[in-house]
């Protein structure tokens, strides 16, 4: 495996290599990585030629500063993941090799970025397609990987592509948990032992909306009310709760098709998400 940082270093070795058959696959992170992003490398290194995994910490979709300068930045440890994983390049720039001036271009993707993570971080979504943009520019995929715990941007970035015609295949990973089903994700590491007890309601209020479904149930604002009671706790903050279509994550007025129920809420200052299929 190779670990790369400059762009023209990077073209240079994706040009060198024959990646004809099944192509060269991608998988964008900002390191921290677990095995929720080890799923994406993996089902990407059975399906692919080459698999380029890019770790960098974007500065533009980060609406707290705060949150980006405590963005953990583990690298010898993810490289050494990436590697057993059977990766064959890291590409792990600098922000100036990113942005070495002043990114007067960006990729606004309209309607799926309205509601849920659109609504409570303005200017994320801008900020995740400007640089998965750049990041595919760069590494020229067949196909590129996204996990399905990050619902909207998987959905953000299928429109991007298709909107612009782009030739790449996106494909969604399903979400990896843990046992008690709490949806893997870096920023559990900041979970005091208390929040993290509690951690599990999210995905537990997820399960109550989508088993009511499954019974039969079509109005999504009983449904949503009785899966939020599962988070009234004094530790828990929801920002949102709610039942969306799965292509442009928009409230639906009766349950008919596939939705997603898609959570956010502060346990201390440390905010999760999670959402399930259902329907
Ligand atoms: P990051 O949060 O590092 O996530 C990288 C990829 O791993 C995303 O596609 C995310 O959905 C997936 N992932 C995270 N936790 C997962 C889990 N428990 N199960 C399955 N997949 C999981 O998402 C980003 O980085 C950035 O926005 C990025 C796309 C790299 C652009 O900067």
């Amino acid at each position: 495996m190779q670990i790369l940082r400059s762009i023209r270093e990077l073209r240079q070795q994706l040009s060198s290599i024959d990646a004809l058959r099944r192509g060269v696959g991608f998988v964008p992170t900002m390191g921290a990585l677990h095995a929720g992003h080890g799923r994406l490398m993996e089902t990407s290194v059975r399906e692919t030629d080459s698999t380029v995994v890019s770790i960098f910490v974007n500065p533009s979709q980060f609406n707290d500063p705060g949150d980006f300068a405590r963005y953990p930045r583990p690298f010898d440890t993810d490289a050494a993941f990436c590697e057993s994983l059977g990766a064959s390049i890291v590409f792990a720039p600098s922000e100036q090799e990113m942005y070495p001036e002043p990114q007067q271009t960006f990729v606004d993707v309209a309607r799926v970025t309205e509601r849920l993570e659109g609504a409570f971080r303005p200017g994320h979504f801008r900020g995740v397609a400007t640089v998965v943009m750049k990041l595919f520019q760069i590494v020229q995929p067949d196909r590129a990987y996204f996990g399905e715990k990050d619902a909207q941007q998987l959905a953000v970035i299928r429109r991007m592509v298709a909107d612009l015609n782009l030739p790449i295949e996106i494909v969604g990973v399903a979400t990896v948990r843990d046992p008690d089903g709490l949806a893997l994700s870096s920023r559990n590491q900041r979970l005091t032992p208390a929040q993290r007890a509690l951690a599990p309601l999210l995905y537990q209020a997820l399960q109550l909306a989508a088993s009511r479904i499954a019974q039969g149930s079509r109005d999504p604002q009983s449904i949503e009310q009785e899966a939020l009671s599962v988070l009234a706790h004094p530790e828990i903050r929801v920002e949102y709760l709610e039942i969306v279509d799965p292509a442009f994550m928009q409230p639906v007025d009766r349950i008919e098709g596939p939705v997603r129920i898609a959570v956010a809420a502060f346990l201390g200052s440390t905010r999760l998400i999670d959402n399930v299929l259902a329907g």
